[in-house]
Formats: C-alpha cells, structure tokens, sequence
C-alpha cells in the first residue's frame, strides 16, 4: 500500500485528455495503443471527448457499433430489461432466450443456438463442438482431430485460438500452443483441398479477413469452400464475428455467395454496442453434439445480452442497415478510387468497410490516424501501412463525405 490520497470520483470527472492519459499508463496493462483521446459521450455516429470535442466515428468500435453509439431502440430494450431481470445464469430458464435463440435461427436459416458473450468465446466453443462432432458423428480416431483455418486469420485472443495465429505479435511469449490446426493461404482452394484428410472436423475461415485489412476473396472462394467441405465431410465454419450483421452491405458476408455454413460465429453487434453479446449459430447435427456440462457460460445469454441481441435482430430485419451499407458503401468506394495515387497505394472495401493501404512516402498508418484524429475522425491502423473504415451503418451520406475529404486531406 502507498500513502497517496484516493481523489474523490469527482476529481475524477474534472481531469483533462492529457491528465487522463498519463494517469492510465502506470495502472493499466500495455496491451493496448490508443490513440491519444478520451472520449466521454456518444450518439449515433458522432463521439466527445472529455473537452467537449467532437469526432466523427469511423472505427464503430470494430464493427460492435454497427447501429451507432446508444441506438434508441436498443437502449430502451436494455432499459426496460434493466427493470425486469439481468441475470440468473443457465441454471434456470428465463422468459427472454428462446425468443433471441428463434430470432437468430430465423435470420440465419440455422437451427440451433449456442449463446456466449464475447468472439473468442464463440470461437473457442465453435472449435470444441467441431472437435466433438468429429468424433462422435464423423468417426475421427480419439485425440487426432484437425481444423484447417488461413494465412492471416484473426479468431481472438485466448490460448487456443493464438495457436493457429499467423501474427507473430500475437503468439510470442505464449506458448505451448494447443496443437490440431493445419494453415493454408487464404483464398486457395487447391491449398484446402490437399490440407483436408480424414481427420478434417472442420474448415474455420473469415469470409472477409477484417484485422487482416478487409481481405476479400475472389468471387466463388466461399462457395468453393462451402463444396469442398461437404464432399470431404467436415464442417464450414464461418467467422463473422466482424463481418457479419449487415457490414458488407448484406446481412452475412456470406450472403454475397449464397453459401450456408454449418456454423455461423457471431459476436459484436450482436450485443448492440451495450453488452458483449455472441453466439454459435449451427445446424441441429452440429450442436446437438453437446450435453448438460459439457460446456458453458455463466453470463451466456443472460437476460439482458438476449434482449438486446433481440432487438439488434429486430433492426437487422427492417433491411434498413443492409441497403445503407450497400448505397454507401458506392460512395465509399468511389471516394477511395478517387484517392488511388493520391496517398493511397490500394484499398479492398465491401459495404461499409475498406482496408485503405497508405503510400508510405506519406506516412504510416498510425500516423494518418493520429492526423484524422486532429481533423475529427476517428480511424485504426492495422498492419502498419492499413487504415481501416467502418463507420457505424448509421452514418449519413454527408458525414461519409466529409470524412473523405478528411482524409484527402491528410494524404495531401
Ligand atoms: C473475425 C473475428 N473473430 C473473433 C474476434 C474476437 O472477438 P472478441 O474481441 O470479442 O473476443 C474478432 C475481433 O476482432 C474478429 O474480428
């Protein structure tokens, strides 16, 4: 124990950005870069910081945001839940999950839910129900399942998950890895296709590689998958944990395809940028695979991670956050095609998301976002050279614009 003073809660309320900055660094774990702002409020698409400056959201909190900062609909749902019930954990039933569960079934034309809280989660559940299902329905030897999972792929951050991580960053320090997973380059068919033996249980890929620096494959990759898994007789695990619930223009990335995969991991907007809210989506076959102890979560869809995940659910069937993402995602297109040779080396987008590649004669990546940021928008560098965009689907055509002339102009 130290013998400095506790300030009082209003003390810390009245702390400027720079105080507030310099008094995380010896309390909280290095685990993150922030750029330097410290946002206090938010609506819609629009964040404050704690002097009252405001900045047009472009991140969206990596696609957790995609209905925007504090939705109406969906804060009133957590409202009225507050009110009623928050949690009895999965000993007891409650009133509000069979009609998340239906909803998501509904939207998915998947039969049975798995309801977690966080991605990794929904990732680490997915890879043990595979595994499961390899034994017990595909008849895989005891302790030899393997999941094939691509180049650059981004599942999380726990122990198993790291294991089958191509980023360097993310494993060092870290192991021993949890062995079982074969990689492959992303976008390779013939690649799959020779990792892919008997003891396959499953194929876990991100339709669109978002951390990667929004990674599209080639046009027939997911439903080449989608062949190749049933012909092999191992499941498709599709991670759209970030490119899922209307991000790319369609409800599923997967959508664009046509492909339905045996499991659909969810997570972010599901939870309405409230409550961390995910789930395994996944044919009865699949999940049925798991009885009564054989896994869990206490917070799992609670009550007000249901409700909310509901309402996030009620949004999406309006169609409204799909179209937007379709229409302005042109208009984001075309702004940064506009851009090609003007600071930005190359872009991949779909809906309203791009990976912008900065000319590094400009900059870095973290270096045009620290210049957004002064001109009020907030962005996140990934891969050194990558700026990505994926603003809340909320957003208008305006505010669209106003952050590409922002960024026109900090490439200028
Ligand atoms: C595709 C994908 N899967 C899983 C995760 C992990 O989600 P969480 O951070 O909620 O654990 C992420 C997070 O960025 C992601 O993009």
């Amino acid at each position: 124990m130290t013998d400095t003073v506790t300030p009082s809660p209003a003390a810390f309320g009245t702390r400027s950005s720079k105080q507030l900055i310099r008094a995380e660094a010896p309390v909280l774990a290095h685990n993150y870069h922030p750029l330097p702002v410290v946002v206090a409020r938010a609506e819609g698409t629009w964040v404050e910081d704690v002097e009252g400056r405001r900045y047009l959201d472009m991140l969206a909190g990596y696609s957790a945001l995609n209905f925007g900062h504090r939705h109406p609909a969906l804060i009133e749902a957590a409202h009225r839940q507050l009110d009623e019930l928050t949690l009895t954990s999965r000993a007891f039933h409650h009133d509000r999950l069979a009609g998340f569960a239906e909803r998501l079934t509904a939207l998915t034309g998947l039969d049975m839910v798995l309801p977690m809280n966080t991605g990794a989660e929904a990732v680490e559940s997915a890879v043990k129900v595979a595994r499961k299902w390899a034994y017990e329905v595909k008849g895989v030897a005891p302790d030899r399942a393997t999941i094939v999972v691509a180049d650059g792929n981004f599942h999380g951050r726990t122990t198993t998950i790291v294991s089958f991580s191509t980023d360097g960053t993310a494993r060092a320090g870290f192991g021993p890895f949890t062995p079982g997973f074969r990689i492959v380059p992303y976008n390779d068919l013939a690649a799959l296709e020779s990792a892919v033996d008997e003891t396959t249980a499953a194929v876990l890929i991100e339709p669109v590689q978002g951390e990667a620096g929004v990674v599209i494959p080639d046009d027939g990759y997911l439903t080449g998958v989608r062949e190749l898994t049933r012909r092999t007789g191992c499941l498709f695990i599709a991670d759209e944990i970030q490119s899922g619930l209307g991000r790319t223009g369609r409800t599923l990335a997967v959508d664009h395809e046509g492909v339905v995969p045996d499991m659909l991991l969810l997570g972010k907007a599901l939870g309405g940028g409230i409550v961390p809210v995910s789930a395994v989506v996944a044919r009865r076959e699949v999940l049925s695979v798991l009885g009564p102890g054989e896994h869990g979560s206490t917070f799992g869809g609670n009550p007000l991670a249901a409700v909310i995940g509901s309402a996030v659910l009620d949004l999406l069937a309006t169609g409204e956050f799909q179209r937007r993402a379709a229409e302005l995602g042109e208009v984001l297109d075309r702004g940064l095609a506009a851009l090609v040779g003007a600071g930005v080396t190359g872009y991949r987008a779909r809906g309203l998301w791009a990976g912008v590649d900065i000319d590094p004669a400009i900059g870095t990546g973290r270096e045009i976002s620290e210049r957004l940021l002064a001109e009020g928008v907030l962005v996140k560098d990934t891969h050194g050279s990558t700026v990505r965009l994926a603003p809340p689907l909320t957003i208008t055509e305006e505010e669209l614009g106003s952050a590409l002339t922002a960024l026109a102009k900090v490439l200028a």
